[in-house]
């Protein structure tokens, strides 16, 4: 299956940064930020081309296995400094939004880095902010108020009052910082709550439609779509319970049409790139935009991050072949325009393995069976692999479960159907006390489940 046609450069708008060469590979020695199943799919990614010495910090069991871990934190921005300078890298991949926002970009100075500066991580860092800049930029996304004193909360609740409030808190909140709801009460306490945590809120109005993940690699030069994907937000099947980080993925997602695309493309992802290209420093890493698409195929942004989401990193790095890394150094330099590496075609799905409680209040410390840590990569057309996230290695080299999504395992073949079967007999070879995963992924994209799943 084709899912982008090959051999298209990267769209070019706005300011062009012509250099005589391509992007070049002269980053080998590349240090990774982050711990999560989305990072191990980046080492996974960024170690397929030979001769990269990855270095991640702190990573987990999975990026041991392609490199060197270091016991720095991804919020400890001093100590990331400190270790890039001591291993003289040549290039830094940032996973997780935190240290973006809290400025590593900027405090790494000259060195290369896949992720943009603070002034540009304020996307995902401050809901205001990013409506603000939507605005600017003209990009279609739902009606809002920010809302920084209690005495004006009631008027702008009366003003969305037809449909579910969407409440979204004024800061990094973890996943935990929008609540839609049709319970006035329940809106109410949460926006007061958001208002004496983070000094103001913003109300939106609902959106209705269907979700769909565009992850875009950019810097000044220009901009590269990858094929969209779908999340499951929702710990429960149908998309019932409470939201979660994500609880499974697929890519290509069918609802983003050929029209669609173009559509994202002209209304959002130029008009942001001219935009943020604007702006002093130039954005350069992925820009995550999170789509609403009404039932006339007119996409709406519900979010941006600053980061690839997780799980749709795991369905979609596999699509970077053998070149993610020249990708990726290609963005930190500005030159992502001239990049004209084909992507790889296939499916992908990926479903996610909780520990039990997840997400309220997940219980940990429990081992799993089934999972060989030192298991060699797979290749070849249809393929499963996991990606390791909540894991940590007993003194015996048992893994253990450490956090609330544990790993994912992800299928790839030239369907969707083809991807979620091997992506679930996997999983059922894993097996952990109390666990949960959903059993309906890429159901909207009409894969059909067996009672197995
Ligand atoms: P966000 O962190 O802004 O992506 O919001 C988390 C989730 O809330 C999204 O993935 C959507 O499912 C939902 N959501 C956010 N904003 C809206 C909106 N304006 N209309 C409908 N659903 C929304
Ligand atoms: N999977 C959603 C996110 O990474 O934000």
């Amino acid at each position: 299956m084709s899912v982008w046609p090959m051999n298209l450069p990267a769209s070019n708008v706005g300011l062009m940064v012509l250099r005589s060469r391509p992007a070049c590979m002269e980053a080998r020695r590349v240090l990774l930020v982050g711990s999560g199943g989305r990072e191990h799919a980046l080492a996974m990614a960024l170690t397929r081309q030979e001769g990269v010495q990855l270095h991640t910090a702190p990573g987990n069991p999975g990026t041991a296995r392609l490199g060197t871990n270091h016991p720095v934190g991804s919020g400890d921005v001093t100590g990331l400094i400190a270790l890039a300078d001591e291993l003289d890298v040549h290039l830094v991949v940032v996973g997780p939004e935190a240290p973006l926002c809290d400025g590593l970009a900027d405090a790494l100075g000259e060195r290369l880095c896949f992720g943009p500066v603070a002034a540009h991580a304020a996307l995902e860092g401050s809901k205001s902010f990013a409506k603000e800049a939507m605005e600017a930029a003209g990009v279609p996304t739902a009606e809002h108020v920010i809302v920084r004193r209690e005495g004006a909360l009631s008027e702008a609740l009366d003003r969305f009052s037809d449909a579910p409030w969407v409440i979204k808190q004024d800061g990094l909140a973890g996943g935990k910082g929008v609540l839609v709801s049709d319970d006035r009460e329940q809106a109410e306490a949460f926006a007061l709550s958001a208002i004496a945590t983070s000094g103001s809120v913003v109300i939106e109005a609902f959106l209705p439609g269907e979700e769909a993940s565009m992850l875009v690699l950019m810097d000044a030069s220009g901009y590269r779509c990858l094929p969209a994907s779908q999340d499951h937000k929702r710990a429960g099947e149908g998309d019932a319970g409470p939201n979660t980080g994500g609880m499974g993925a697929y890519c290509p997602a069918p609802i983003v049409t050929p029209d669609v695309q173009a559509k994202v493309e002209s209304r959002i992802v130029a008009p942001m790139h001219a935009h943020l290209s604007a702006q002093d420093v130039p954005y350069r890493g992925v820009l995550y935009v999170g789509l609403m698409i009404d039932e006339h195929d007119d996409p709406y942004v519900v979010e941006f991050n600053v980061r690839f989401g997780d799980p749709e990193c795991q369905v979609t790095m596999p699509l970077l072949g053998d070149h993610a890394l020249e990708w990726f150094t290609a963005v930190a330099k500005d030159e992502v325009a001239e990049m004209n590496r084909p992507l790889e075609t296939g499916a992908l799905l990926t479903v996610v393995l909780a520990s039990e409680g997840y997400p309220s209040s997940a219980v940990t410390g429990r081992e799993i069976a089934g999972l060989d840590l030192n298991a060699r990569a797979v290749t070849g057309q249809d393929r499963a692999w996991v990606n390791l996230a909540g894991v940590k290695e007993d003194h015996d080299g048992t893994p253990v479960s450490t956090g609330g999504r544990v790993l994912s395992v992800t299928g790839m073949s030239d369907s969707l159907q083809a991807a979620a079967d091997l992506a679930y007999a996997r999983l059922a070879s894993i097996d952990l006390d109390g666990a949960h995963h959903r059993r309906d992924i890429g159901a909207k994209a009409g894969v059909q489940h067996s009672e197995m799943n």
